[in-house]
């Protein structure tokens, strides 16, 4: 049997659906010092290495580590790449609760993005002043806004795949509850998800400011 396109997944899930966030990681690029990300719970989002040099992803579905064993994934990576030097790529099959490996306090910036609470499991790895990038889809920007290690600097707004706006106005805005509840750790772990706040932008946007 003929072996399908190594970069099926992809294409399937981003580039076909309009779906890299290629400009979301072009801006964080342009408005902070980044060179070095960990990427846990990616699955084959491989985007951000276009824009960055040094990445690490964490995925506990096997399919992703198939994904990552292709030889083609890194010379993909090779021709999107938008800066001089070599990529480098590791990929660990992990839960990212778990220790895989990674040095601590180490990586430049953290990401977040449709996979549970990972400013949690993996806060131990971005170093301090580093930056986390969350969306809400699993609730995970909530748990960060309520943890004193990370400090609430900015969010993001989509305009286009290859187009995104980071602001820092009105961060006094956000994270208002439309509702009287009152959201706590414990709550957000039981619920999993995304709250309704009186603005949702794509995402947010933590510094760590602890060690
Ligand atoms: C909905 S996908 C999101 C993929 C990618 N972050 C994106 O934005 O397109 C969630 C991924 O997180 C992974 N995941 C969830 N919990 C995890 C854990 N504890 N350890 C490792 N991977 C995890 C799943 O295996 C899955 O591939």
């Amino acid at each position: 049997m003929k072996n399908q396109d190594p970069l099926a997944a992809y294409n399937k899930y981003h580039s076909d659906r309009d779906n890299e966030r290629i400009g979301l990681f072009t801006a964080l690029n342009e408005k902070y010092s980044i060179e070095s990300a960990l990427y846990p719970g990616s699955f084959t989002h491989i985007t951000p290495s276009f824009v960055f040099p040094h990445l690490v992803y964490v995925d506990s579905y096997k399919a992703a580590g198939k994904f990552f064993d292709q030889t083609e994934v890194l010379e993909y990576i090779t021709t999107r790449k938008k800066y001089e030097k070599e990529p480098t790529v590791t990929f660990h099959l992990s839960d990212y609760y778990k220790d895989f490996g990674e040095q601590k306090d180490s990586f430049d910036l953290l990401i977040s993005q449709y996979a549970g609470f990972i400013s949690q499991a993996c806060k131990k790895y971005l170093k301090k002043g580093g930056i986390l990038v969350a969306n809400n889809s699993h609730g995970d920007a909530s748990m960060a806004f309520l943890d004193p290690d990370y400090e609430f600097v900015a969010v993001y707004n989509r305009k286009s795949d290859d187009k995104y706006a980071i602001s820092e106005k009105n961060l006094n805005s956000y994270f208002i509850h439309k509702k009287q509840v009152k959201i706590t750790k414990a709550y957000l772990e039981k619920i999993q998800r995304g709250i309704g706040y009186t603005q949702s932008p794509s995402g947010y946007i933590f510094k760590k400011v602890k060690s």
